[in-house]
């Protein structure tokens, strides 16, 4: 696993651009009053600098140090610093609460996909927010980028099956056709799934009608 991502992203490029992924930043406006991020399969960095440009407290967890290494030397380059933890999202036991948790294009086999929501509303403080953009199984038409294997896309009922047992609102899960243009690996006609999760807040459980 290490190998095959580490093999991407030798070259000097950035595999994925420079740019944070728009859905990221068509919600800033959500993490604006935040404090902690956590960008899990955060690769070379994109989502997890421009979070720290706009002065939040950013992690990113990636199993590739390759990638990590590129991560912390832009985030240099921008004056701002981005904590980073080199391990298996299955390793990771979220050890605080963040306000905000993203993910971009992790691609976890079917029976780890679960514990990527899990995990992640396990990790969000009262009212906070999972934001994701994945690819979807559709992504198997396309040729924009992505797995070329079904077990690891994402259906949009198995993922509204797991987040309806789970402490959160569903703001937003859609899948979508939209078109991509990051760096050399995202470019085209793709069909993700957008997801937007609240986790709810401890005492709202309680709260009796
Ligand atoms: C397609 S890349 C996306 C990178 C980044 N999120 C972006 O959008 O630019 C997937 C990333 O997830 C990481 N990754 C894949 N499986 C992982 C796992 N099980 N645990 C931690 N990181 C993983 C890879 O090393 C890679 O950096």
């Amino acid at each position: 696993m290490q190998a095959f991502w580490n093999a991407k992203f030798q070259t000097k490029e950035l595999a994925y651009g420079e740019a944070p992924n728009n859905f990221v930043k068509e919600n800033i406006d959500l993490l604006l009053n935040f404090k902690t991020v956590m960008c899990l399969g955060e690769g070379e960095g994109r989502n997890a600098i421009y979070l720290a440009d706009k002065g939040l407290e950013v992690e990113a967890l990636d199993i590739s140090d390759v990638a990590l290494l590129k991560l912390r030397k832009r985030a240099k380059e921008h004056y701002v610093f981005v904590k980073t933890r080199h391990t298996l999202l299955e390793y990771w036991q979220p050890d605080q609460l963040y306000d905000a948790v993203i993910c971009t294009y992790l691609q976890l086999p079917k029976q780890n996909q679960k514990m990527l929501f899990e995990k992640s509303l396990e990790a969000l403080a009262p009212n906070g927010y999972f934001i994701a953009e994945l690819f979807s199984e559709s992504q198997i038409h396309f040729e924009s980028g992505g797995p070329k294997n079904m077990a690891f896309l994402y259906d949009l009922n198995d993922i509204l099956d797991i987040a309806k047992v789970l402490p959160c609102k569903i703001i937003k899960l859609a899948q979508e056709v939209i078109v991509l243009n990051e760096g050399e690996r995202h470019v085209g006609r793709a069909s993700v799934v957008r997801i937007i999760l609240q986790k709810i807040a401890n005492d709202q459980s309680l709260i009796v009608p």
